[in-house]
């Protein structure tokens, strides 16, 4: 499963790229908002800091426009994905810009039927919202399963199942689970996976136990000593 970073923060997503764990970056207009910065400036300096997919969304609304603005952060480099909304306009536009060679990312997907459109349309990646399916009371992993399923049934679709509006690790082991191709996290939701008490508590007993012994790997001769003993 791929793992692509949500958010606009340019520090935060130089921080998480040195765990070698980002495989692509997505930003949306709020989370630009959020960053306070110039947007085309930002498009710039996130791709030239992770080599996979860098999604950047249109905020138009009709196609001519939109496409002229998809156009516009495509030229930016080489790894945009153009994200698009699940409009009949939106997805015109994904199919101009797939046949053009430009990655898209299909974007506010609630539906099945709709991520059957948004593959139809040649969309590289689809966009369905699992948190605030949730916070209506539906079950977002319960689309993603119905999306995976239709998917694999016609594998000339390229189209990759991107899990979006993650909110927890459980999101993310449910996607993977599930066979979905990329989740998107929050970068505090990439951090939470890392924790487990169980981890620091042996952590904690092993280096009480090393001190004990008064070597160090790295120290004088500490390796042979400790062989040689
Ligand atoms: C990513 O592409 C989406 O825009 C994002 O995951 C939405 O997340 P939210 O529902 O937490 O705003």
């Amino acid at each position: 499963m791929k793992f692509f970073i949500d958010t606009a923060d340019r520090a935060e997503i130089a921080d998480l790229v040195a765990t070698g764990l980002v495989d692509g970056v997505t930003t949306n207009p709020s989370l630009v908002a959020k960053s306070g910065r110039n947007f085309l400036e930002t498009v710039k300096e996130i791709c030239a800091l992770v080599a996979g997919p860098v999604s950047a969304e249109v905020t138009a609304t009709d196609a001519p426009t939109m496409l002229e603005e998809g156009r516009r952060l495509a030229a930016i480099a080489s790894n945009v994905a153009v994200k698009v909304p699940l409009t009949p306009d939106g997805l015109k536009v994904c199919r101009t810009l797939a046949d053009e060679g430009t990655m898209v990312n299909v974007t506010l997907c609630f539906s099945a039927a709709q991520a059957l459109l948004a593959a139809k349309a040649g969309a590289r990646f689809v966009s369905p919202f699992v948190g605030r399916l949730d916070d209506v009371g539906a079950t977002g992993m319960e689309l993603i399963r119905e999306i995976v399923a239709i998917y694999r049934n016609y594998p000339a679709l390229k189209t990759e199942v991107l899990v979006a509006s993650v909110r927890n690790p459980l999101h993310v082991v449910e996607a993977a689970k599930l066979g979905a191709d990329v989740a998107t996290l929050p970068p505090a939701v990439l951090r939470q996976m890392f924790a487990h008490p169980l981890t620091d508590k042996g952590l904690a007993a092993f280096l009480a136990d090393w001190a004990k012994t008064g070597q160090s790997i790295l120290g004088p001769g500490g390796a042979v000593r400790a062989a040689a003993e």
